[in-house]
């Protein structure tokens, strides 16, 4: 609301009316209809989002009073704040940037000074060492603007690849993300979407009808359902804007301002002694009885508190974050409830991208292993599971950040390699009682080795049981690994959170260097 201000004199009164007032056309955005439209679909407005996403009363706006880029079409068009808002505040007292598009201004479509005003946020961000947090909801290409509007993704493109690994970038989808608008979140770090609201896609439904005759809503091709299960292009959802926003700021609980600074320490009253009793009965020695490694997490970890990325999506594997003594660790997990916890070619996809978001920001990383390898498949093969795969041992091998593996039970074949074993850097593998390292599960390697002696025998079933037994004695236990150096420790069950923690003390200060390279050409 604009204030007289009697005391002063009458020329600056008019300039302070004259600042308020623009202030407050800037502020209104696309006007009261256009935001009641807004509120009436269930979302917020841009402004509404940058006040629950941000501490109270710390956000900074910069280029308040941008106006558009022109050209013929625009003339006599108005665009308050230049459908976007941006600039700086405070999540938990860490110093954040934000850009907020705002729907009720040309559908908050990208123009030439819209992007400059992204742009704006992102070199400070980058300047300064902070997080970069994108509230996306957007019509696309300004269409009035042509090539200008293009070339301002282009700019916005160009700092999510060169500010990738430098400082955090997560993206919260919260309508629209369609065309090449899409590919500024998938270039960031995480993709948040809001359930029933928001949809990304490449190519509309309209457009997918007339080329290939398919009849499908929004929603089916691109809504949150779609990217947290199907296609894994989101790592989280949540119903409605401000559920989407708190997750925003507890995922950035877990990560540091910068490549240059490790996560904030969480001091924890969960006694880092605490004995993992319930672990000898979730994880019995019968391999083919499976469990649920969230559990195993879960009891493991600081107040048994873990914060799932892509749980929706490839469950055959597990990453997260989570404290352990305080510390945040990222963590990978076989999952043996999923597919016997196979490596398929989404859940090496998944593992691998979260490996290298751990790496380049300095969490830690905790692999637990339970698996009998590779997905068998002509499918998975022609798909190419061995590109895919390739990501994983390329993640972990790169991977400088402290690396303990845990074996909880079955660790055979190339999966054995995939999942961070010594030779492929792990710092330190323990392994407990109930695990088995080997290239293959006994009955297979049984039937392969002795198939002779199985073929030639009178009785093939009675003589193939006992030399799986013999395979079994002789494999199916930690001790050959640890014999041998893989493995540094068997450790007793209950004992896990314990040594966990003192192993992770232990690496907290480690370096690591590597050859000089312009860089490494990762399997895509
Ligand atoms: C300028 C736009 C616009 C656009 C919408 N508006 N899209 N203005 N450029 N691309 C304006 C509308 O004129 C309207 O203005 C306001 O935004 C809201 O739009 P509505 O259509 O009324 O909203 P709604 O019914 O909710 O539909 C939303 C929508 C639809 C589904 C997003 O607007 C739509 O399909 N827009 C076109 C999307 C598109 O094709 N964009 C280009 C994609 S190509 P008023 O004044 O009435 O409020 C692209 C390439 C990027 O983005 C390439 C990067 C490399």
């Amino acid at each position: 609301m604009t204030q007289t201000r009697p005391d002063l004199n009458l020329e600056l009164q008019e300039l302070i009316a004259s600042m308020e007032q623009r202030r407050e056309k800037v502020e209104a955005g696309g006007g009261e209809a256009r935001q009641q439209k807004q509120r009436d679909a269930g979302k917020l407005t841009a402004r509404e989002r940058i006040a629950a996403l941000l501490d109270e009363g710390s956000f900074l706006e910069y280029g308040t009073f941008t106006e558009h880029g022109g050209g013929a079409l625009m003339r006599g068009v108005e665009a308050p704040g230049e459908g976007v808002v941006t600039g700086s505040g405070t999540i938990s007292g860490r110093q954040v940037f934000v850009f907020s598009q705002d729907f009720t201004v040309l559908g908050g479509s990208l123009g030439k000074m819209n992007a400059a005003k992204v742009t704006k946020v992102m070199d400070l961000a980058a300047k300064t060492g902070c997080p970069v947090i994108g509230l996306n909801d957007s019509a696309g290409a300004r269409i009035q603007e042509g090539v200008d509007s293009l070339s301002g993704y282009g700019e916005i493109f160009y700092r999510n690849a060169v500010y990738s690994g430098v400082v955090p970038q997560i993206s919260a989808i919260l309508g629209p993300c369609a065309g090449g608008a899409v590919y500024s979140p998938a270039l960031t770090d995480f993709i948040i979407m809001s359930r029933g609201s928001s949809y990304m896609f490449i190519t509309g439904p309209e457009v997918i009808k007339s080329v290939t005759r398919e009849d499908v809503s929004f929603d089916q091709l691109g809504g949150a359902d779609v990217h947290t299960r199907k296609s894994g292009v989101a790592h989280l959802e949540a119903d409605g804007d401000e559920a989407v926003l708190r997750k925003v700021r507890e995922l950035l609980a877990f990560l540091p301002q910068n490549a240059r600074e490790k996560p904030p320490l969480r001091p924890t009253s969960d006694p880092s002694g605490r004995a993992n009793t319930e672990l000898l009965t979730l994880v019995t020695p019968d391999q083919r009885r499976p469990y649920d490694m969230h559990r195993v997490i879960e009891n493991v970890v600081d107040d048994g508190e873990f914060f799932e990325i892509q749980p929706d999506w490839a469950k055959n594997i597990i990453c997260g974050f989570a404290h352990l003594g305080g510390r945040v660790v990222g963590v990978v997990g076989n999952n043996p409830k999923y597919m016997a916890g196979t490596l398929t070619i989404d859940a090496s996809d998944k593992a691998a991208r979260f490996i290298r978001t751990c790496d380049c920001y300095n969490v830690p990383l905790l692999t637990l292993v339970d698996v009998t390898g590779f997905l068998p498949g002509v499918a998975q093969e022609h798909a190419g599971i061995i590109r895919h795969g390739a990501k994983m041992l390329y993640a972990y091998a790169e991977a400088t950040v402290p690396k303990i593996t845990l074996i909880t039970r079955k660790s055979y074949g190339g999966a054995y390699l995939a999942m961070n074993s010594r030779d492929m850097g792990a710092d330190v593998v323990y392994a407990w009682p109930t695990a088995a390292v080997a290239v293959m599960g006994a009955e297979g390697a049984a039937n392969i080795v002795y198939r002779r002696e199985i073929g030639g025998s009178e009785n093939p079933d009675a003589t193939r049981a006992e030399k799986i037994r013999d395979y079994k004695d002789a494999f199916d236990n930690p001790y050959v690994a640890a014999a041998k150096g893989y493995i540094d420790d068997v450790i007793p069950m209950e004992d896990t959170r314990r040594r966990l923690i003192a192993t992770f003390t232990m690496l907290e200060d480690k370096q690591e260097q590597r050859p000089y390279r312009k860089h490494g050409n990762e399997p895509l």
